[in-house]
């Protein structure tokens, strides 16, 4: 019987550097995008994808996470007994959304330790990794476009997308030997390569499905770029024993991961939102014109 994948393991347990001060109390996972923390974001991606259960892997000072994902008593009936259903339905809304289970990652030593931190949670089946950084808006949630290509091969899934030449050494890159429409045969990935040294444009989004098998490279912590242990050098160890594809996905990807990033998303996600965008999109012209007298 051919396996399904049922489980995602979603990496938080990051420091949030690039958002510090705003972070050093706050997990940078609960940084809201309008009225939503970013997290929420991809577990709605996990589940909408057909996900039932999501391991979040956090470490010290992330608590704020799972208070978010549990119910809240208090809160709800406040909003209840003031009326307040519409708050009410988002409130609850985030606690009864999946199975979410937490791990906690005790050393940040770099995302392959953080997934292979979460292996007993999987066993042995194929598995997803979503990545906190990127929130990917598509008609087919941009997970769910990845199973499907792993139902047809089998295989692991990496989901990539086309970035800037100046962009490559921020990401994990794939060399490509053949193209079937959007699906990629790879001859090697790269993680964050040295500027002007990288195999192609295609960049590693924040989206896989692994097998299991995975884990017996993840297990040997070899360290790779920046002193962390990789996932990529995992993956590429893996493409070498069984076929790794990747997969120029569909829809639209936003960083979330960096402050500019942070402020377009911000921006967009608002315009989308009825309630504010005429506003939202007034106070951006006068501020325009003001910008250019
Ligand atoms: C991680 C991965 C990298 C990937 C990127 C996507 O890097 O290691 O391969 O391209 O996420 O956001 P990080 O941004 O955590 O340094």
């Amino acid at each position: 019987m051919k396996k399904t994948v049922k489980k995602a393991i979603i990496p938080a347990a990051g420091l949030g550097t690039r958002f510090l001060p705003a972070t050093k109390a706050m997990p940078k996972e609960m940084l809201p995008i309008v009225d939503k923390p970013t997290i929420q974001y991809i577990v709605e991606e996990a589940v909408a994808s057909g996900i039932e259960d999501i391991i979040i892997v956090t470490g010290k000072g992330k608590r704020a996470i799972e208070d978010h994902f549990d119910n809240a008593f208090e809160l709800e009936q406040n909003l209840l007994k003031r009326g307040k259903l519409d708050l009410l339905e988002k409130v609850q809304f985030s606690s009864n959304i999946a199975n979410i289970h937490y791990i906690r990652q005790k050393e940040p030593k770099g995302l392959g330790h953080a997934v292979w931190s979460a292996r007993k949670f999987i066993e042995d089946e194929p598995f997803a990794v979503l990545l906190g950084d990127d929130i990917v808006q598509a008609d087919t949630p941009c997970l769910r476009q990845l199973m499907n290509e792993h139902e047809k091969t089998q295989a692991s899934i990496i989901g990539v997308q086309q970035v800037h030449e100046d962009e490559t050494e921020r990401y994990g890159i794939i060399d490509p030997i053949t193209q079937n429409g959007r699906l990629y045969q790879v001859r090697n990935f790269v993680e964050k390569p040295e500027s002007g040294t990288a195999p192609s444009r295609l960049a590693i989004m924040g989206r896989y499905i692994l097998t299991p098998q995975i884990f017996m490279f993840l297990d040997e912590q070899q360290i790779g770029t920046g002193g962390e242990i990789q996932l990529t050098d995992a993956i590429q160890k893996l493409n070498e024993i069984q076929r790794v594809f990747a997969y120029d996905f569909d829809g639209k990807r936003y960083d979330v991961g960096d402050q500019l990033g942070f402020i377009q998303t911000t921006l967009e996600f608002a315009l989308q939102d009825e309630s504010l965008s005429s506003s939202l999109l007034a106070f951006m012209d006068r501020l325009i014109v003001n910008k250019r007298v």
